[in-house]
């Protein structure tokens, strides 16, 4: 299964009808919702004050005290609109669980947002090899990873991805145990072609391509 996050997000929330509703959603996001700007440009759904509430009313209510923590520290950084947004985390989460996935791999790190929604919903002995060029920014969000008792889930591996992926392929050859059941990719959308012929040689049959 491939699957666009961003896309799946947006609408699986446009599916709900909140027309009952009435004026509340645009009450309620008037009302103090403490959303982060840069979320406006990145969600896809046509009113801004239905995504505010959508976030106030299930999506906040759901993130657990370290990935909120990470999530502002990360706001604040020069380039936090490359974080994930919280919806799409959650929906990643669900689709691990959903998959039942066990050894997983991450493409593109930054703070570590997604690569903490992950680790947390992976089983106890499970894996996330996580690949990112900058080894810094993976390490201001290591310490909310730490405090959330997933560390020993993460496999950080610094480098070009085409790079790390290759080596993931050639330990995955020695060793036909050495598969995924699910990968996320959000890098380095030139090479998003060359990463998909890696991954479908990575990621066994029946897993998912995020
Ligand atoms: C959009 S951000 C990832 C956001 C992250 N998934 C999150 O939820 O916060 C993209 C990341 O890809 C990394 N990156 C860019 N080009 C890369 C490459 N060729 N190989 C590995 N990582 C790369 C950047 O350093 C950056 O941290």
């Amino acid at each position: 299964m491939q699957v666009s996050l961003h896309q799946c997000a947006s609408e699986l929330f446009q599916c709900f009808d909140l027309s009952f509703l009435g004026d509340q959603p645009r009450a309620m996001a008037a009302g103090g919702c403490d959303v982060n700007a840069s979320y406006d440009i990145k969600h896809l759904l046509k009113s801004d004050a239905l995504y505010k509430y959508i976030l106030d009313t299930t999506v906040f209510p759901r993130e657990p005290e370290c990935m909120r923590d990470l999530r502002l520290l990360t706001d604040k950084h020069q380039r936090g609109i490359m974080q994930s947004t919280p919806e799409e985390a959650q929906l990643l989460q669900l689709l691990i669980k959903i998959a039942g996935a066990r050894n997983t791999i991450e493409v593109g790190v930054f703070t570590g947002y997604s690569l903490l929604a992950t680790a947390l919903a992976l089983p106890k002995d499970a894996k996330v090899v996580a690949i990112d060029v900058n080894r810094k920014d993976f390490e201001l969000g290591l310490p909310f990873i730490q405090k959330a008792g997933v560390a020993h889930k993460v496999d950080f591996r610094e480098g070009k991805a085409l790079d790390r992926l290759e080596e993931l392929l050639a330990a995955a050859e020695a060793d036909a145990a050495a598969q995924y059941d699910f990968a996320f990719v959000d890098a380095d959308k030139q090479n998003y072609g060359r990463y998909h012929e890696q991954l479908m040689r990575l990621v066994r049959v029946g897993g998912t391509i995020v």
